[in-house]
């Protein structure tokens, strides 16, 4: 079986965590948040936490070498022998070059979905944002709440706003991703491997269009999905 890498690409905000998580649950792909990564490093103040933190809590990017080695580790845990969705990664042109020279055969080489939505909803999206940092469920102040206030209705730990979701922060993020990431469109589409979606609607619409282009990509690939 040929294993199934895919790419969830956007903005901060676009809801790449929410729609790996659903997806993950539904196909058993690992995410591999580098997002999460990097946070518990911070969290547990190791070297590489000491290290990320100052780019993180400016919404700077963490230095490509940093990144690039995480992702290199996880990927060849056995979890992700039949596939893997990838969250927050690559993110640049070099972290995407890293990526492709992991894998030996074009038809195993990533693909990219990319979550498309206009920057002004994501500032809203974003300064609403509470986490649980038990469970990672998300929810957000206004459009989805959780049933129990500001605890999580999921496992009841009390949530939290990420650091990097001040207004300021936010847009210095947005910044940093048309300048840095966006590029990563033209470098898929160039390679016929990106699909682009609408992500202004609801969570479910949205995640049964990523199942479908996982799949339809899964029946051109091989993999049993
Ligand atoms: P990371 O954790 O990856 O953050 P991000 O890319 O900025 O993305 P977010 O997690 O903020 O948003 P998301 O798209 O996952 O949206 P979510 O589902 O949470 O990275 C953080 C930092 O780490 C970076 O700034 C950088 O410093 C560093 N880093 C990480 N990876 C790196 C890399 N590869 N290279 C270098 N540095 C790296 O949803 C957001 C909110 O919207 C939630 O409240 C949610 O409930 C809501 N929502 C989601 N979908 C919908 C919907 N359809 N409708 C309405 N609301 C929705």
């Amino acid at each position: 079986m040929t294993q199934q890498a895919v790419i969830l690409l956007g903005p901060p905000g676009a809801g790449k965590g929410t729609q790996a998580r659903m997806l993950a649950a539904i196909l058993g792909y690992p995410q591999i948040s580098t997002g999460d990564i990097l946070r518990e490093a911070v969290r547990n103040e190791t070297a590489l936490g000491l290290e990320a933190r100052r780019y993180m809590n400016s919404g700077a990017l963490v230095p490509d070498s940093l990144v690039d080695a995480i992702v290199k580790e996880r990927l060849g845990r056995s979890d992700c022998a039949a596939g893997f969705l990838l969250d927050g990664y690559p993110r640049t042109i070099p972290q995407a070059g890293c990526l492709e020279g992991l894998f030996a055969r074009d038809a195993e080489r990533p693909f990219a979905v990319g979550i498309h939505i206009p920057d002004g909803v994501l500032v809203n999206r974003l300064s609403g944002r509470l986490t649980c940092p038990s469970c990672g469920k998300m929810f957000h102040a206004l459009s989805s709440p959780s049933k129990a206030g500001y605890r999580c209705d999921q496992c009841g730990a009390a949530l939290v706003t990420r650091k990097d979701d001040s207004v300021e922060v936010i847009e210095e993020r947005l910044r940093v991703y048309h300048r840095e990431t966006e590029p990563l469109v033209g470098f898929y589409r160039e390679r016929g491997r990106y699909f682009e979606i609408d992500g202004d609607r609801p969570v479910e619409v949205i995640n049964e269009a990523i199942l479908q282009i996982i799949r339809t990509q899964g029946q051109n690939q091989g993999t049993t999905r």
